[in-house]
């Protein structure tokens, strides 16, 4: 019996304000991964400025494709197909990852395959472990926060959606009240773990029973206790202000979650995105689903932290379900600001 062809995909992630290339060898090995990271030329913005980041991308696409490989030990003729995130992210930034692949896949003739980001922070799991299917991810970045529902590699559909600021939008917009460095997640993360909850901020749509999420009352609530106390001159405990977030955050975060595990009952849950690397929530959902009943409790995979915030090795991942799936791309691909995963149908109703 033949045995199967290794598949090296040589991926590109530009979506926003870090650029990535990896090679991933069979959708699970990451062979390499080279993350370029912007951050320090946004933080004195407080958020990302889409021109900077596109020049950014510019200056350092070609170098690093030329590290991805030589870090792979591979040469051009090594890698059977090239990937790139095509949307959702900031046009201009999305829009030199495409360019780069597209130029690369023309000139080598090595097939092009184009990938959704939101697909790929689902994917980062796939280079932990093995996803079994069914299987159920929350997804949770800075521009989005859904439950997504995976029947198989490559076809998702969400059952959840934030009707407004995403998860690590909240994040950072209330860090930036604090005087926290965009992006706060992180740093409101650790100071959490240091404070209590004492403010009892609201829990939006918790009792709902669908699976959406809402993110901007708890978000002017926080402000306008801040502004209420800076007005009275009365100093809050960042420490306990930071708590009382993320315990908002993640209560309606895991509640829902765990209401559409047990409706759905996946074999996998997976958790994705850059909030995704939260050790409140990592902590929370691993809990509650040990609470459940044995035989409906899925095997759980939560990426490594670096592998939460935005990269290529999960592109690649994503871009090998697509290849055996023969979802191929042609040079007519375009950067799609809003590419979006489709809705699940009973939503839809
Ligand atoms: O997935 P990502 O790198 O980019 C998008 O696709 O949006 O996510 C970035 C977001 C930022 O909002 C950042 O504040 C948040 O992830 N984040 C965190 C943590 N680490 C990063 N949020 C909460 N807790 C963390 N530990
Ligand atoms: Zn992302």
């Amino acid at each position: 019996m033949s045995e199967k062809k290794d598949v090296r995909i040589l991926a590109y992630e530009s979506s926003c304000d870090e650029t990535s290339t990896a090679v991933i060898k069979n959708g699970r090995d990451i062979k390499s991964l080279i993350v370029a990271t912007q951050i320090k030329s946004h933080q004195r913005f407080g958020g990302v400025v889409p021109e900077v980041a596109s020049r950014h991308h510019i200056e350092v696409i070609s170098q690093i494709t030329k590290e991805a490989l030589s870090e792979a030990n591979c040469t051009w003729k090594d890698i059977d197909a090239i990937a790139v995130t095509y949307g959702p992210g900031l046009v201009g930034a999305l829009l030199i990852g495409v360019s780069a692949a597209k130029a690369a896949s023309m000139v080598t003739g090595i097939p092009l395959i184009g990938v959704d980001h939101i697909m790929g922070h689902i994917m980062a799991a796939q280079l932990k472990d093995e996803i079994e299917y069914p299987a159920l991810a929350l997804q949770v970045s800075g521009g989005h926060t859904e439950i997504v529902l995976l029947k198989d590699p490559v076809h998702f559909e969400i059952i959840g959606d934030t009707r407004d600021d995403a998860a690590g939008e909240a994040y950072d917009k209330i860090g930036r009240v604090l005087g926290v460095n965009y992006p706060a997640g992180k740093t409101i993360d650790a100071w959490a773990h240091e404070g209590k909850d004492t403010f009892n901020f609201p829990r939006a749509m918790m009792e709902d029973d669908d699976y959406d999420f809402s993110f901007s009352g708890l978000k002017s609530a926080f402000i306008n206790t801040c502004h209420h106390a800076d007005q009275i001159h009365e100093k809050l405990n960042k420490y306990d202000l930071a708590a009382s977030f993320q315990a908002a955050v993640i209560d309606v975060l895991a509640h829902k979650t765990i209401r559409a595990i047990k409706q759905y009952k996946p074999k996998t849950f997976i958790m994705g995105g850059g909030v995704a690397a939260n050790h409140g929530l990592r902590d929370r959902m691993s809990a509650e689903i040990a609470k459940l009943p044995k035989q409906d409790q899925p095997k759980v995979i939560l990426p490594d932290i670096k592998l939460c915030g935005d990269n290529a090795a999960m592109i690649g991942a994503v871009a090998y379900n697509l290849y055996n799936d023969g979802q191929f791309a042609d040079l007519t691909l375009n950067a799609d600001p809003s590419l979006e995963l489709p809705y699940a149908k009973s939503m839809l109703n």
